[in-house]
């Protein structure tokens, strides 16, 4: 059997992502062997989640660095420190410079909580309502240098209803997120998708630049 694919997630906050992925990468014969979680805030609650998984934790905070790249360099010895096939953010609230970005390229997965390219940047779940939208949902995608703006690999859509505020449908679509993180993952680390120069590829053939799309 090849070995796992080295994962390291990156974030900064709650962490129900990287839960998912404990949660479907933790059983024996896992094609991800999660190898460290780094935050850039010592108190995101994913950190615990990491330790409680037995995961090695790091914490790099950016306030003590003289710029952005600045602590994009240090962020990049630290995470090649667990020598990355792979490296997903999930919730990670920094903007990553190109540098960063370019080392990274076509081993870094981002997840957003809206169908893009509708809705990239913050309060998503707010401008999908404010907008109309029937539907709304969440992305995974291959990070490139335009913020929220790289190639798709999986879409999850959710009906929104009449009454939805918010908060109820950041809880569909979180729901959401949960399926197609980890589903994205796994096919990386299985070897069935990948970047390849003119977008992405799913089991050798060039995958449409929706992504694979879920509804319900
Ligand atoms: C998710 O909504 C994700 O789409 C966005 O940040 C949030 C992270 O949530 N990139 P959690 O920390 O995984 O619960």
């Amino acid at each position: 059997m090849p070995r796992p694919c080295n994962l390291v997630v990156l974030l900064s906050g709650s962490g129900s992502n990287l839960q998912a992925m404990i949660d479907s990468f933790t059983q024996p014969g896992s094609p991800v062997c999660i190898r460290a979680v780094i935050s850039n805030r010592a108190d995101a609650y994913g950190l615990e989640r990491a330790r409680e998984a037995g995961i090695e934790t790091r914490v790099l905070v950016h306030t003590g660095f003289e710029g952005r790249e600045a602590f994009d360099q240090a962020l990049m010895a630290l995470v090649d420190c667990f020598e990355p096939d792979a490296v997903a953010l999930a919730g990670f609230m920094r903007i990553l410079s190109p540098a960063f970005v370019r080392h990274y390229h076509g081993r870094l997965l981002n997840i957003h909580p809206s169908l893009l390219p509708r809705h990239k940047g913050l309060h998503t779940h707010q401008r999908a309502l404010e907008a109309g939208d029937t539907e709304h949902g969440c992305s995974v995608h291959f990070v490139t240098e335009e913020l929220d703006g790289g190639p798709l690999v999986v879409q999850a859509a959710v009906a929104v209803a009449s009454d939805d505020t918010p908060d109820t449908l950041a809880q569909r679509v979180h729901a959401q997120e949960h399926q197609i993180y980890p589903l994205a993952v796994r096919w990386f680390a299985e070897g069935r998708l990948r970047l390849g120069p003119h977008g992405v590829v799913f089991d050798g053939k060039p995958l449409a630049t929706t992504g694979h799309l879920i509804r319900p």
